[in-house]
């Protein structure tokens, strides 16, 4: 099918749901994917933060193969070695105290499951989020997002959530209580523009959880699985000081094939007993395979250490550009902030075939690229901005 109709068709008979970009996706390999109409672009968005290990990494796509010909699914209702492999496998790189995980299948469905096991592990109610944070679109996790419409969209919302700002512990300290069953967030607000905290202020999080008996859920659905250029942000230079009571992740986990997970310590695991918690597909054999072939192949190619270079390229190559206030971000979750608004230069990073992301801060470009992406398709990048920055300035005088 030609662009034109592959689009027709779609926007006659979906539901709208993203502003969608103007083209058809027909095949991926590494950090590139190739259009409908046969045109390569660079992907530096990483099919929405998604493809860590780069589009259709061939040892996950065969480890999909290999597990689709022996057996799709079956659920918890049964053992299965992959689903021991992938349990084992993740919480083997996860922080020390974190030794169990419970698999679901989406980013909010973890988020969900984090805050009620916090409920149950604590016997209270309420949830302390932070006002930019994100964390999905059911129930619970739209109403713990103070961020935008969100809550408005999801209303009625659960009752329970209160927020703080993000970075500011006297805020924190201004709601949370012994009432408190979590306080939830996502260590960089990815979505809110790629905000970072400091250190002192997730030790100080950390201090208050232990003061008051309050879980701490780090949301690392984004920052997750090798993103920062660490497994998780929570295993990073923070581990001496902070180690989160669970952790929810999605999105990279299993290169695309839909997966989520919830990983936990004993104060959380010690108090879920058979059918408090459930999914049908959480823990199918094929999302299992491709989570243990996932972490392999980052393993395998060294992505933490590329991950970290291409931050380290990034900073320098952009260094000094003109129009470029600061740069965000931590491995591969980078923000460009612009003096003025990032969507002309996101546009025109497109029709030059690349794909970026941008965020809830008009002047904050996003990048998410996978964490494969080669010292080549960086400098791709860092020309094309400089080119279009350059360009732009000229207009501007
Ligand atoms: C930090 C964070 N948490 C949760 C979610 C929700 O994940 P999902 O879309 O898989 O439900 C997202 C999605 O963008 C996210 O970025």
């Amino acid at each position: 099918m030609k662009y034109t109709d592959i689009k027709e068709t779609e926007d006659q008979f979906q539901v709208a749901t993203y502003k969608k970009m103007g083209i058809a996706v027909e095949r991926g390999r590494g950090a590139w994917v190739w259009t409908s109409e046969g045109e390569k672009y660079l992907d530096l968005y990483g099919g929405h933060a998604v493809c860590a290990t780069g589009h259709s990494h061939p040892h996950v796509v065969k480890a999909i193969q290999d597990q689709a010909e022996k057996v799709l699914f079956y659920s918890n209702l049964v053992y299965s070695e992959i689903r021991a492999k992938a349990a084992e496998r993740l919480v083997s790189i996860a922080p020390k105290s974190l030794n169990k995980v419970f698999f679901c299948n989406s980013g909010t469905e973890a988020n969900e499951n984090a805050m009620r096991m916090a409920r149950m592990a604590t016997g209270r109610e309420k949830i302390v989020t932070f006002t930019g944070g994100f964390h999905g679109r059911t129930a619970d996790s739209i109403s713990a997002t103070f961020l935008g419409k969100y809550r408005e969209i999801g209303k009625p919302n659960v009752p329970g959530h209160v927020s703080a700002e993000f970075g500011d512990i006297e805020s924190v300290k201004a709601v949370a209580d012994s009432d408190t069953a979590a306080i939830m967030l996502e260590p960089i607000q990815s979505m809110a523009g790629v905000r970072e905290a400091s250190p002192q202020f997730f030790r100080e999080l950390r201090e208050l959880c232990d003061e008051l008996g309050i879980m701490l859920i780090f949301d690392e659905v984004q920052t997750g699985i090798g993103r920062t250029g660490n497994w998780f942000f929570a295993a990073s230079e923070l581990a001496d000081l902070v180690e989160p009571d669970i952790i929810s992740l999605a999105k990279s986990l299993g290169s695309g094939v839909p997966v989520g997970a919830c990983l936990v310590n004993e104060k959380v695991s010690a108090v879920i007993s058979v059918n408090d918690l459930g999914t049908t597909f959480g823990g199918g054999m094929l999302a299992m395979a491709a989570v243990v072939a996932t972490l392999e192949a980052i393993e395998n190619d060294e992505m933490l250490r590329s991950a970290a270079s291409a931050e380290k390229q990034l900073r320098e190559g952009l260094n000094g550009v003109s129009g470029i206030k600061a740069i965000h971000g931590k491995g591969c979750l980078i923000g460009i902030e612009f003096e003025d608004k990032c969507a002309p230069v996101h546009a025109k990073l497109l029709e030059n075939k690349i794909i970026t992301g941008t965020s809830s801060d008009p002047n904050v470009l996003r990048l998410l690229p996978p964490l494969c992406v080669s010292t080549e398709e960086m400098d791709i990048f860092v020309a094309a901005v400089k080119r279009i920055v350059t360009a732009s300035n000229a207009i501007a005088g």
